[in-house]
């Protein structure tokens, strides 16, 4: 089992006079194998709660857990279930080192998680052939380096290198954001087919509703770092309950619906 599970969770930034709390009395499940959506206004606190998971920050209160086990803390079995939670950012090119080829990249992330001891070159070889075909990248490119691939190619890549990792959990913090629109829905359509395939746990972090109404059966709302709704994803973004859920909903552009003004040409 890998749930992922926040129980009351707090988080703050700084310490002493300059402390503020940005996380506050988050509670929440991601059950395994499901993805679930974390939506809110910029600043609300969404990636900051994705980070204490791999422990970019920790929480000053309440729990993580995966599988029933604390994630908190840097030793022992916290530290060896949060190598099952992979984490991709909106930015590829922060994960990919520029100097070196997407082959080696991905092989590299097999080796931290262990998967290529006791395997020879070809045998890593191989396994990095099938990860950037699972992601739908030819593996003849293995040797090319990241500025030579579009923008959503290496979000491929980056999803591939979080794969070699062989996660249960995965959290995708806007992870088309950078893209162009035509192609964010090919990457989204490969996460889908990924964590149906691998039966991943996903959080799916998005300001766009349209997408995680599609996308996740449930969704999680944070305002100023606290929940204000939660639910199955069509429940709640066809009926809100909450006024600042209402108005995010409300934000979303719609086919035919002026972008900019009262309906001036554009
Ligand atoms: N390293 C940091 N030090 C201090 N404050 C921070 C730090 N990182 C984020 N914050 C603050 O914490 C709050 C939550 O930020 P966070 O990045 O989690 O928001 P977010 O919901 O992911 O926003 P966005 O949708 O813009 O990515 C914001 O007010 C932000 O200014
Ligand atoms: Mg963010």
């Amino acid at each position: 089992m890998s749930d992922l599970v926040f129980e009351n969770v707090g988080i703050r930034y700084g310490s002493g006079r300059s402390a503020h709390e940005v996380v506050r009395g988050v509670s929440f499940t991601v059950p395994s194998g499901r993805t679930v959506g974390l939506v809110g206004e910029s600043g609300s606190g969404k990636s900051t709660l994705a980070r204490a998971v791999v422990g970019l920050h920790e929480p000053y209160t309440g729990r993580i857990r995966v599988g029933g086990t604390d994630v908190v803390g840097a030793r022992g079995s916290a530290a060896s279930v949060r190598r099952t939670v992979q984490m991709i950012f909106q930015d590829a090119n922060s994960c990919l080192n520029p100097r070196m080829s997407i082959g080696a990249s991905i092989e590299e992330a097999l080796a931290v998680r262990g998967r290529s001891a006791g395997r020879d070159r070809a045998q890593r070889r191989s396994e990095v052939c099938a990860l950037l075909e699972m992601v739908g990248l030819d593996p003849a490119r293995a040797g090319d380096l990241p500025m030579q691939l579009s923008g959503g190619q290496r979000q491929r890549v980056a999803i591939a290198r979080a794969l070699a990792a062989e996660p249960r959990i995965l959290l995708a913090d806007e992870i088309t954001s950078a893209l162009d629109v035509s192609v964010q829905g090919t990457v989204l359509n490969l996460l889908m087919r990924v964590q149906q395939r691998l039966d991943l746990t996903v959080l799916f972090i998005s300001h766009n509703l349209a997408v995680v109404r599609q996308l996740c059966e449930d969704v999680a709302v944070l305002k100023d770092g606290e929940l204000v709704e939660a639910g199955p994803a069509t429940e709640v973004i066809d009926h809100p309950q909450h006024p600042y859920t209402h108005e995010l909903v409300r934000a979303v552009p719609r086919i035919g619906t002026p972008l900019f003004g009262d309906g001036a040409a554009i």
